[in-house]
């Protein structure tokens, strides 16, 4: 049989297409509130704030993240980045197959699971985004998007040591609108059981805030937060954090 990790609890914040060099404060007053903090804490701001960024959070127990990496290592792909670029800058982590890439660029899962592997190469932990529309959902068919999306966008090799999947439901996105826990709690066990290694790390996101984040986290099977616009300021995301350690 084989040894399953115990999930490690996490909070990441998603900064999306959001701050400028201004905002590097914002990141170390994240750090000031959580210096020692129980579980997982991550930022990932734009591409062009990683360094600032690193150097700003060095020594802290924040972690830097980028938001999505190409499938190459590195070549003619103007505009792209790759995951040791990511690395370099002082990233552990990457977002993959968030849902705005998959709309805005037309992503699939075929991609993401070639982005993970270039990700791993240059030894980034993956968070791997899945998650139903609201026609999806009124459809009735959630799990079976949400189950193809995870055997589609996981590549051979997915572990709890090198990917973190993000349950996140397009229409709960930026939308202040959340699942019931119960659907939350359905889709998390549905996860659980297909995920390749049990020990998996499973994130709930879209429109979690400081005043719903206890109640999430309270949820069977949810370790943590991918956190959007709540995530951008550090009295909103230090509150967030410091529910998952209560939780
Ligand atoms: P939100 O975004 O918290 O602003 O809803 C979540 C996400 O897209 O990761």
């Amino acid at each position: 049989m084989v040894d399953r990790v115990t999930p490690r609890k996490l909070a990441a914040g998603n900064w999306k297409m959001n701050g400028l060099a201004a905002q590097i404060v914002e990141a170390q007053a994240l750090a000031r509130a959580c210096p020692k903090p129980g579980v997982g804490v991550l930022l990932c701001p734009p591409a062009t704030l990683l360094a600032p960024m690193a150097q700003a959070l060095a020594g802290s127990a924040v972690a830097l993240g980028g938001q999505d990496c190409h499938v190459a290592e590195k070549g003619a792909h103007t505009g792209d980045i790759a995951a040791a670029m990511l690395a370099d800058a002082g990233a552990s982590h990457v977002i993959l197959g968030h849902s705005e890439r998959r709309a805005d660029h037309g992503e699939t899962s075929a991609q993401v699971a070639a982005k993970l592997r270039s990700a791993w190469k240059a030894g980034l932990t993956a968070i791997v985004c899945l998650g139903e529309t609201a026609e999806d959902r009124a459809a009735g068919r959630t799990l079976q998007v949400v189950g193809a999306q995870l055997t589609a966008s996981l590549a051979e090799g997915a572990d709890a040591a090198n990917t973190v999947i993000a349950y996140e439901p397009v229409w709960a996105i930026g939308s202040g609108q959340t699942p019931t826990p119960e659907q939350i709690a359905e889709v998390h066990a549905f996860l659980r059981a297909h995920v390749p290694d049990a020990g998996m790390t499973l994130l709930y996101g879209g429109s979690v805030n400081p005043g719903n984040a206890a109640a999430i986290f309270a949820i069977p099977g949810v370790d943590g937060a991918l956190v959007g616009g709540a995530s951008l300021k550090a009295v909103d995301f230090g509150a967030i954090v410091a529910a998952l350690e209560a939780a």
